[in-house]
């Protein structure tokens, strides 16, 4: 990463002390653009922060502070001790993301408060405000009356100004797997949410009232409100506890096993909470504030990282055409021993080779195999300790063989490791399991957490788990490993410091169309403004065979046209992108599937074309280091038409579109696999007209014209 500096400057301001006794301090206002935040303490000591919009308020005066399990009132009684701003505005680059170049142009303000009363402890929040909202965190200083201590309950509220319409799913402890839910804030409710019949059984929801960040708003002024955290690390995800009647948002930690919420030391910080605000959608998509309260990689060497798409021994198992075990339970062994096949199982090393010629045939990156290792016979719902290793191969899988088979196809091998939620057992293996990655040349790792976490009590959102991640982050990169973790903590942005997690999958992804009832239409419209808000999505789009794949429910279907599911490797961002369905339906398609063996994985540039959350989002983005642009479009369950300016083309360059759109007569339900390509002439004064059906969408691609194609093709003519 470069990073350069154009203008920092500090600037210390005299502190507000209010006087002895009860009076609130003067308000001390940061604005930036249209943002501005004012922090007061009030008559009983408590920091009250608010933030305004366009001068409206948007953020009513809301409290801060803990409860401590030694002290539960350590949000009151405070003076101002000082306050210190400061000034910034830098550019970094990312190693990999959607733009080049990142802009990071903000406020600080510090307001370091003492109690007025013994033990007279010191707390600091530090508040960072953007063009596009405020980002702020509890900075406990070094003091020695707080050295070890455990955080009983995060008291931070978001006070808000209207009924707004939400876009939520419940605050579950365990998983972010959810359909959301759309409704006003009083309306939210976890007993009436969005169930599928696979979400019933495991999953507990211990708050009614509690739903997870990111939360996505609308006001009825029409101003996009989007409340997360940014660098959330060693301590627990924050959801949100919804007080109905008084519109009032407050933090709610994921807590360990005892109830205790984190278990912290001095000097140290909370993760940012954030609001970004915009009275455009597409605003909110295009926001850095995230990336920006983020660390630099916390490694100098990221040569190494490659963004790539790859193909896995994968969906066969999530439709049931093949299974990850290649032995059953209990009855796996002979009387020898010996593990029984039971001849279904997908790793297989004569498998894994057509996967390899057919990534090497099209030119994509790398091939993921799952079910390659011991366990699977017996890894789910069992609650073991020690159920997989993460070194021994099944016997049909030749690790060898495959390795020298890949490298000399130049494919790149992806290394699966499921844990089944055990992860004390996982931290053991950690060693070996990279040892033998380097060994082999599996340059990057899918690593998973179904089920409860191991130690029992923990949360795969508590702080335990949320720095295991980060271990197992730390680990990888020692390795030169990159990692895509599967039911992970949902992402704050921390791939910033970590640019190895390159992805995670954290919510509802298409897989869920195989083995459930699926996600409906508006799930991909709504995800970049919730789940995606804090970092890539290992989604898996690109399921081109629509209906009856799934071997176990016939019935079963995507919730999406053909179009759509090309179209998503645009708005979905991920460095790693899956090309999730079977080579042979790839190769039933080949017209179709060029724009997956063409699209890229990382960007230059990025524009948020339109976007609404729930209905509709096209976006364009250039290839780095290219000249070719790429835009998805796409839609919920009702048709539209994108009306898609090209304005963002180089002047005087012609292009050709070629516009993977869904076909007349296509709609997600009856007809998705309806596709067509159209080849034309463009350039910037273009305004192309995407065509959508019912849960469609529309891919295209678009590069410099050859000489030849400026003569045969004809031009775009908007109608
Ligand atoms: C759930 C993951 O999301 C999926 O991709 C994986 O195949 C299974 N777990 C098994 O690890
Ligand atoms: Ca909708």
């Amino acid at each position: 990463m470069k990073r350069f500096k154009t203008i920092t400057c500090w600037l210390l301001i005299a502190g507000l002390i209010p006087r002895a006794g009860a009076q609130t301090t003067q308000p001390i206002n940061v604005t930036v653009n249209k943002v501005k935040l004012t922090v007061t303490i009030d008559a009983a000591g408590t920091p009250v922060y608010a933030v305004h919009y366009d001068q409206q308020p948007i953020i009513a005066p809301s409290r801060m502070g803990f409860s401590l399990t030694d002290d539960s009132t350590f949000y009151k009684d405070f003076e101002l001790v000082n306050t210190s701003r400061r000034s910034v505005d830098e550019s970094w680059q990312p190693v990999w993301g959607e733009v080049k170049t990142i802009r990071d142009r903000h406020e600080e303000l510090t307001v370091a408060l003492r109690q007025r009363k013994a033990p007279s402890r010191l707390l600091n929040i530090v508040f960072r405000v953007f063009e596009d909202g405020v980002g702020f965190r509890y900075e406990f200083p070094r003091q020695p009356n707080l050295k070890y201590f455990v955080v009983a309950n995060e008291l931070t509220q978001f006070r808000l100004t209207g009924d707004h319409k939400s876009f939520w799913i419940p605050g579950d402890y365990d998983t972010n797997e959810y359909i959301y839910t759309t409704s006003n804030l009083t309306g939210i409710d976890n007993a009436a949410m969005v169930r599928t019949s696979t979400d019933i059984a495991v999953r507990t929801v211990p708050d009614q009232y509690a739903v997870q960040t990111p939360l996505m708003l609308k006001s009825k002024e029409g101003v996009y409100i989007n409340i997360h955290e940014a660098a959330l690390s060693n301590y627990p995800a924050m959801q949100l506890h919804v007080d109905r009647a008084n519109l009032t948002l407050s933090s709610s930690l994921v807590p360990d096993a005892t109830g205790n919420k984190a278990y912290l030391h001095a000097p140290s910080h909370t993760p940012w909470r954030t609001v970004i605000v915009s009275n455009k959608a597409t605003e909110v998509l295009a926001s850095k504030m995230i990336l920006n309260l983020n660390e630099p990689p916390a490694f100098t060497n990221t040569s190494w990282i490659k963004p790539m798409k790859f193909v896995g021994v994968w969906w066969e198992m999530q439709t049931g055409k093949a299974t990850w075990n290649y032995c059953n339970y209990p009855d796996s062994t002979d009387a020898k021993g010996k593990l029984i096949p039971n001849n279904t199982h997908g790793a297989n090393t004569a498998n894994v080779k057509k996967y390899i010629d057919f990534a090497a045939t099209h030119g994509i990156d790398a091939v993921l195999v799952e079910g390659w290792n011991t366990g699977w016979e017996d890894w789910f719902g069992n609650w073991k300790e020690n159920v997989f290793s993460f070194t021994t191969p099944y016997p049909d899988y030749d690790v060898r063989e495959i390795t020298r088979y890949a490298a000399s196809k130049g494919v790149s091998m992806i290394m699966h490791n499921e844990t089944s939620g055990s992860a004390t057992d996982y931290e053991r293996q950690l060693d070996t399991a990279y040892r033998f990655m380097n060994l082999f040349g599996f340059p990057s790792v899918k690593t998973g957490y179904v089920g409860k976490i191991i130690p029992r009590g923990e949360h795969h959102d508590g702080q335990w788990m949320v720095y295991h991640y980060e271990r197992v982050a730390r680990k990888a990169a020692d390795h030169q490993v990159s990692i895509d973790v599967h039911e992970p903590m949902r992402p704050t942005g921390q791939h910033r410091t970590w640019p190895n997690w390159m992805a995670s999958e954290a919510g509802r992804g298409n897989e869920y169309n195989a083995f459930s009832i699926g996600s409906p239409p508006e799930h991909e419209t709504i995800l970049p403004f919730t789940r995606m808000m804090g970092g890539p999505m290992d989604f898996t789009p690109g399921i081109f065979k629509m209906k009856g794949y799934a071997s176990y429910a016939p019935d079963r279907q995507m919730h999406s046209t053909l179009a759509k599911q090309l179209a998503l490797y645009v708005t979905i961002y991920s460095p790693v992108q899956m090309a999730a369905d079977l080579p042979e339906n790839y190769e039933a398609k080949p017209d179709a599937f060029q724009f997956i063996k063409d699209v890229a994985v990382d960007w230059d540039d990025t524009k948020i074309i339109e976007a609404e959350p729930g209905d509709y989002i096209t976006i364009a983005r250039k290839a780095k280091g290219k000249a070719d642009w790429y835009l998805g479009a796409i839609t919920d369950e009702n048709a539209r038409t994108a009306v898609t300016p090209l304005d963002f083309l180089d002047k005087g360059q012609m292009y050709v579109a070629v516009i993977y759109g869904d076909a007349p007569d296509a709609d997600w339900k009856n007809n998705p696999e309806a596709y067509r390509i159209e080849r034309w002439l463009v350039n910037s004064s273009t305004v192309l007209k995407l065509k959508q059906a019912p849960g469609g969408g529309a891919a295209v691609q678009l590069k410099p014209a050859t000489a030849a194609e400026l003569k045969t093709l004809k031009k775009y003519v908007s109608k």
